[in-house]
């Protein structure tokens, strides 16, 4: 077995004592961190050297000393995948391993001999993780620091815009596209590509497992358990998609924003807002069949963070690369998801090649 071994100046002594024992039982030993203990070594540096290296399983296990093995702990547990845990006598060491399958193991080099310091070692080594309900705890630290990462990722990467390429949403938007198809099939579309694409918008969100009966048996299924949905359609266009979405997700709340756009400078005016209550509670999504020049989306989402609304996104049918942008540089948390990202907008701020204005096309109003 490999074992990292790391102190700062302060557990150098420490270090040095259990590294003896640690070679004379044959294991082997990679050495980190301070050189002598009258040279300051900062402990994170050597918590960050062991810690990397056990979560990267170039080590099997690691021991950290400090001066009292809290800042090696504190400083170790930072990293995913480690869980370092500090020992002062044999029965936490053995702890830390039986329960808490602990692959570092932090000790205070002013707090604990070096005799003491070996039976907490061998009491950790010799220990076997019991698994059992203690594996299901592990799994949850394990999960949060995948979601953790995730977040992180979110919060470093660039704005998102998602188009699907799916065969049956590419085949319906090619039907709604000419100026042929009827205001019926028109709306019939709209509604189903709308459910088509919320599908794949919805594939993240979380479950947790319920006890259910069958006829047969009782089994573990899942229910969804994360945050609630509320979807929030631009008047008029938008309400074209909403029945398609709440077909999947009946229990969304549904929001309505209303905004024209002003003929002569294209920007959208608000003429109406009624959101759900608990809209800073629940994950938002903006519809609109059509993201032109961004303008009413942005005051939509403008709208909705104003009265409390927090993670938000938008879904529409067809986008320009200018609305694109516009929400983007407004917005860049909000995910932007389109079944077909087209060419430009022409003069009259419409879509190219587009669909026409889907309010009327949806609504037979021309
Ligand atoms: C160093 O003086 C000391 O603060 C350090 O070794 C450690 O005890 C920190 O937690």
């Amino acid at each position: 077995m490999r074992i990292a071994l790391g102190s700062d100046h302060a557990g150098f002594q420490l270090r040095n004592c259990i590294r003896e024992f640690l070679q004379d039982s044959s294991y082997l030993t990679g050495d980190f961190g301070a050189e002598g203990s009258d040279k300051p070594c900062d402990y994170p540096d050597a918590a960050f050297e062991v810690g990397v290296r056990v979560a990267r399983s170039e080590y099997d296990l690691g021991i950290l000393v400090c001066g009292t093995g809290i800042g090696m702990s504190i400083a170790a547990n930072k990293i995913p995948g480690i869980r370092a845990a500090l020992a002062y006598d044999e029965e936490t060491g053995r702890l830390a391993r039986e329960h808490n399958n602990a692959n570092i193991l932090a000790l205070g080099g002013r707090k604990t001999d070096c005799e003491t310091a070996i039976r907490i070692v061998k009491a950790w080594l010799s220990a076997d993780f019991e698994a059992s309900r203690h594996l299901l705890r592990i799994d949850k630290i394990k999960s949060f620091e995948e979601g953790a990462a995730m977040i992180r990722d979110r919060l470093n990467s660039p704005p998102r815009l998602v188009t699907f390429d799916h065969p049956l949403i590419q085949h319906k938007i090619g039907i709604i596209r000419d100026r042929n198809t009827s205001v019926k099939a028109f709306r019939e579309l709209v509604q189903e590509i709308a459910g088509l694409m919320v599908y794949e918008t919805t594939r993240n969100l979380q479950l947790e497992p319920v006890t259910v009966e069958t006829p047969i048996t009782t089994t573990t299924a899942y229910s969804l358990s994360g945050k609630k949905i509320a979807i929030v359609p631009i008047l008029r266009a938008g309400l074209g998609m909403v029945d398609g979405i709440l077909q999947l997700i009946p229990n969304a709340k549904v929001g309505h924003i209303g905004l024209y756009r002003d003929p002569e400078t294209l920007e959208p005016v608000e003429y109406y807002c009624k959101l759900p209550g608990d809209i800073g509670e629940r994950d938002i999504i903006i519809v609109d069949p059509m993201l032109a020049t961004g303008g009413s989306a942005v005051a939509a989402i403008d709208l909705v963070k104003k009265r409390g609304g927090k993670k938000v996104s938008l879904l529409s049918l067809i986008a320009a690369p200018e609305g694109v942008a516009r929400v983007h540089e407004r917005h860049p948390d909000v995910d932007i998801f389109t079944a077909a990202l087209d060419s430009h907008l022409n003069d009259h701020g419409y879509i190219v090649p587009g669909l026409g204005d889907a309010g009327d096309r949806l609504f037979g109003t021309r």
